[in-house]
């Protein structure tokens, strides 16, 4: 059970005063009849809860996906910078947390969730899941770079038994040069150690001139989406993410 303000709330229909207001002026029906008291309770997962004329799906949890611009930061709190958060405008962003960082010069497909148990799940390293960049580079790459950064390269990190920890296999195809000349690949990670693509292209002698993310798992970064935007996402995507 709920009250009514709080799942009104939650569905980032408005402020708490906006929800009193809406409620008074009957805009609100619960299974069919006008809501009188803001604060009734409902049962938030079988009762229809209506306003202004369309039904609230209830959800438990809440996912987006953004399109992250370079200079925000990927946390939920800054003293200095932007984060991804004020980037949801118009949402209720309480508890929510992006899944992974990415710096704050990378762009590209960040997801947000309040469903701490998904964001351990792709996050743990035994389910890691797969998340696929777009690299630009400094310099041109070579098919046998290539195939030292599918095959694990030494980024300077060391295993708790004093061994050398190379990265897992990834996946690196080599995509069409960008507008300005530079060689562009897509690189394909298991894991997500700090920094890594920017390390791993520094282990083969390159540099990362520009990098975004364009996919995490089953779902890719929406073309629909510009820098800055953010959509909610599908029931697929969803499901998507929780088989992974
Ligand atoms: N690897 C990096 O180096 N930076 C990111 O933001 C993500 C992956």
């Amino acid at each position: 059970m709920k009250r009514l303000d709080k799942f009104l709330g939650d569905q980032g229909i408005g402020t708490r005063k906006e929800i009193k207001d809406y409620v008074k002026n009957g805009v609100v029906k619960v299974n069919g009849i006008v809501a009188k008291k803001p604060d009734m309770h409902i049962d938030e997962e079988n009762d229809e809860v209506v306003f202004m004329g369309q039904i609230l799906v209830y959800e438990k949890f809440r996912y987006y996906m953004l399109n992250k611009p370079a200079d925000v930061v990927s946390a939920t709190k800054d003293g200095k910078s932007i984060t991804v958060l004020n980037l949801l405008k118009n949402e209720n962003v309480k508890g929510l947390s992006p899944v992974g960082r990415l710096d704050k010069d990378t762009e590209g497909l960040l997801i947000l969730t309040d469903d701490g148990g998904l964001i351990h799940s792709l996050l743990s390293p035994t389910k890691h899941v797969d998340k696929e960049y777009e690299v630009h580079l400094e310099h041109e790459i070579s098919s046998s770079d290539i195939k030292k950064l599918e095959e694990g390269v030494d980024i300077g990190d060391i295993k708790k038994s004093g061994e050398k920890d190379i990265t897992l296999p990834a996946k690196c195809r080599l995509g069409e040069k960008d507008e300005k000349g530079r060689s562009v690949i897509y690189l394909t990670l298991h894991e997500g150690r700090f920094h890594q693509v920017k390390r791993m292209l520094e282990a083969v002698g390159n540099k990362v001139e520009y990098l975004k993310r364009v996919r995490m798992g089953a779902v890719i970064l929406d073309s629909n989406l510009d820098f800055g935007e953010y959509r909610r996402l599908t029931l697929e995507e969803i499901e998507s993410l929780k088989n992974n």
